[in-house]
């Protein structure tokens, strides 16, 4: 059993909590995700490490109660207990094992959308904890759904913030910042890291490629069990079968076969709507 030691809200559907797991928090790298599991009767739930601190033995996972599953969570607790906790899973990020003399010359622009600012964070710490500055997007619909800004802003060289409405910094999807960034204000970038919903992840490779930036990409958004099992995370990159929860979650975005992965992920969102329709979550 694992306990939340702190829960906090962070917009209207979205929540972090810190859950006491010193045996993760010792291993966990940038990059690495958690399988939860609320209860006994639970499904296993993969979410991205948005932090860990070694020395209270705690990591920080940052959900979005939209299905069956993460709404159970979300009804959880502090001083609460969740029945399972398995981690760390998947592979590191690349930079992790790269010479840091290499990394300090390099410019990196991380880039997130929506709930995916919370994979996002501990990447930036990572960077500002060896010295490096490194410049950050985050993207949401509206104001409101902006999250740990405040927590970004600490780590990031320059902290950009777009809203698709408008409702706060730049107006406009945030490839369009990408192009204005690098187009117009002239920032040079060696690496992009992007984690955020499928779509938004497609067209800011698409932009990318077009600027001619490598870009890395997270495919947590399409894993199920999060084991290399169900065969749910199956994607194409380049001419190479992978699977997200095993090879990944992260991949070179300009290699991946987007439009394969979205139909798959509108496949298991139409399982999961009849589901919730059986059942009371
Ligand atoms: Fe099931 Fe990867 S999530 S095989």
């Amino acid at each position: 059993m694992y306990k939340i030691v702190k829960k906090e809200n962070l917009s209207t559907n979205i929540f972090s909590m810190d859950v006491l797991a010193p045996l993760v928090a010792q291993s966990a790298q940038p990059g690495q995700f958690v399988i939860v599991i609320a209860d006994e009767k639970g499904e296993r739930v993969p979410l991205t490490i948005c932090d860990y601190d070694k020395e209270k033995g705690t990591v920080t996972i940052v959900a979005q109660s939209i299905g069956c599953s993460t709404k159970k969570m979300a009804q959880f607790n502090e001083g609460e207990y969740f029945h399972d906790f398995v981690g760390p899973l998947g592979q590191p990020s690349e930079y992790v094992n790269e010479d840091i003399n290499e990394l300090k010359k390099k410019k990196v622009l991380f880039v997130a959308g929506g709930v995916g600012t919370a994979p996002v964070y501990p990447q930036a710490r990572w960077f500002h904890e060896k010295g490096i500055d490194v410049d950050v997007i985050i993207g949401a619909k509206t104001k409101d759904l902006i999250i740990l800004e405040d927590k970004m802003r600490k780590v990031a060289g320059n902290l950009y913030i777009a809203t698709d409405d408008g409702s706060y910094g730049f107006k406009g999807m945030i490839p369009s910042l990408i192009e204005d960034l690098v187009v117009n204000q002239g920032k040079k970038y060696d690496l992009i890291v992007c984690i955020g919903p499928m779509i938004m992840m497609k067209f800011v490779c698409i932009m990318t490629k077009k600027l001619g930036i490598k870009t890395i990409v997270s495919m947590n958004p399409i894993m199920v069990d999060g084991t290399g099992m169900c065969g749910a995370c199956r994607i194409t990159v380049g001419d190479e079968t992978k699977f997200a929860c095993v090879d990944g979650p992260e991949f070179d975005g300009h290699l991946v076969d987007f439009d394969e992965a979205l139909r798959r992920q509108a496949q298991y969102k139409n399982e999961e709507a009849e589901k919730n329709g059986e059942h009371v979550c």
